[in-house]
């Protein structure tokens, strides 16, 4: 297990001063992906938890990766009571960029006209949005930041094989977004704390073939949808119980706090099932797990960000709370950011 927590001795700490979360116009619903594979809405439902997801329209300005961010970012500042110029730094998780060159941070910077910020891609898959809250929690702690706007956006549409039946009903489009700025390393409202792992070992149990350097999208491999998402739904299932149980423990007790200290955990929304099976290993009831599968699929990197912005808008989570952020993806990548609100 590899980890990253607050050992810097530092006047400064982090807080989430601001959410927001955009998602593309048409819903897909179980109905409309049963008119496309062998599937049924009462087989989705029962093994997943969803029930539709949304689905980017291809070429759509407002609905490319960055143009979800856009929007996302937008609300997220109007919730800080921040400007574009403010932000410092851009870290933008995702898989699914815009563009391999240039990186969609840098599409972001030039829509939102945040012409002072750095701005750089991250990868790590459903976990990227806690990678990159670490990561911004880091540059504030060690002084060399003020603002950061940090973003979890997907269109894994794109790299969905919409004939696979075993994946194709997972997955959706969406972006979330958070402006996380510094405070005092004593601040009631703050980061406690970050821990994040990865497993390259398990590569395979997730993985797009082609598309990188390794293969190219020729015409054979894009016969053999080699450019799309593979994925060994079993053995992703077992890691990701193992896992999450695992990080929201090492938050929970680094902490020295115990699970019932905890008000919300937010955990990544892969599969219901698998939420369940966490909540239970850690005994931990299910009243107090914000979920947005059921609507919206696994977003990737979105998964996390979106929960959290719905919940502190329509007012469920509340000032002074201890929030359990909690995620695991490909990679594999795992980690879990605890929070006060
Ligand atoms: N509709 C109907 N039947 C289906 C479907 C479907 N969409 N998909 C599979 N089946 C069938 C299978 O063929 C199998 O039939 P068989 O018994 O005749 O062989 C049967 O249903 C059971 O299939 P399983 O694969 O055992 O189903 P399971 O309960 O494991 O559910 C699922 C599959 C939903 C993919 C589950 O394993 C899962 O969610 N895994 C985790 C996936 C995940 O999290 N992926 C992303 C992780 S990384 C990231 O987030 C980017």
């Amino acid at each position: 297990m590899n980890t990253a927590t607050h050992t810097i001795l530092s006047p400064y700490a982090s807080k989430i001063s601001g959410t927001g979360s955009a998602f593309p116009r048409d819903r897909l619903t179980n109905d409309d992906l049963a008119k496309r594979v062998d599937t049924s809405d009462e087989w989705i439902t029962e093994r997943t938890g969803i029930r539709e997801r949304r689905i980017s329209r291809p070429g759509h300005p407002d609905e490319q990766n960055s143009s979800l961010a856009l929007a996302a970012a937008l609300k997220a500042l109007e919730m800080a009571g921040k400007t574009p110029d403010q932000i410092d730094q851009i870290l933008y998780a995702t898989v699914t960029p815009d563009t391999i060159i240039p990186s969609s941070a840098c599409w972001l910077q030039k829509k939102l006209g945040a012409h002072r910020a750095w701005a750089m891609d991250l990868n790590a898959a459903c976990s990227g949005f806690i990678f990159a809250l670490a990561t911004a929690d880091q540059f504030i702690r060690s002084g060399q930041v003020k603002t950061s706007l940090i973003i979890g956006a997907d269109v894994l549409s794109s790299v969905t094989n919409w004939s696979d039946r075993g994946s194709c009903i997972l997955f959706g489009d969406g972006a979330g977004a958070a402006i996380v700025e510094r405070t005092d390393s004593e601040a009631p409202h703050r980061i406690l704390s970050s821990h994040l792992g990865s497993d390259g070992n398990l590569w395979e149990h997730f993985h797009v073939p082609a598309g990188g350097s390794n293969l190219e999208v020729t015409p054979d491999a894009y016969s053999k949808n080699l450019h799309k998402m593979h994925m060994k739904g079993k053995e992703i299932f077992k890691s990701a119980v193992r896992t999450l149980s695992d990080y929201a423990l090492l938050a929970i007790e680094s902490n020295q706090l115990k699970p019932e200290d905890i008000d919300w955990i937010i955990p990544h929304q892969a599969n219901l099932r698998i939420i369940e099976a966490v909540a239970k290993r850690l005994d931990f009831p299910m009243s107090k797990v914000l979920v947005n599968i059921d609507r919206f699929g696994n977003t990737s990197s979105a998964t996390v960000p979106t929960a959290l912005d719905e919940a502190i808008r329509d007012g469920r989570i509340k000032k002074g709370q201890t929030l359990l952020l909690d995620v695991f993806g490909a990679g594999l990548t795992y980690g879990s950011v605890l929070v006060r609100w």
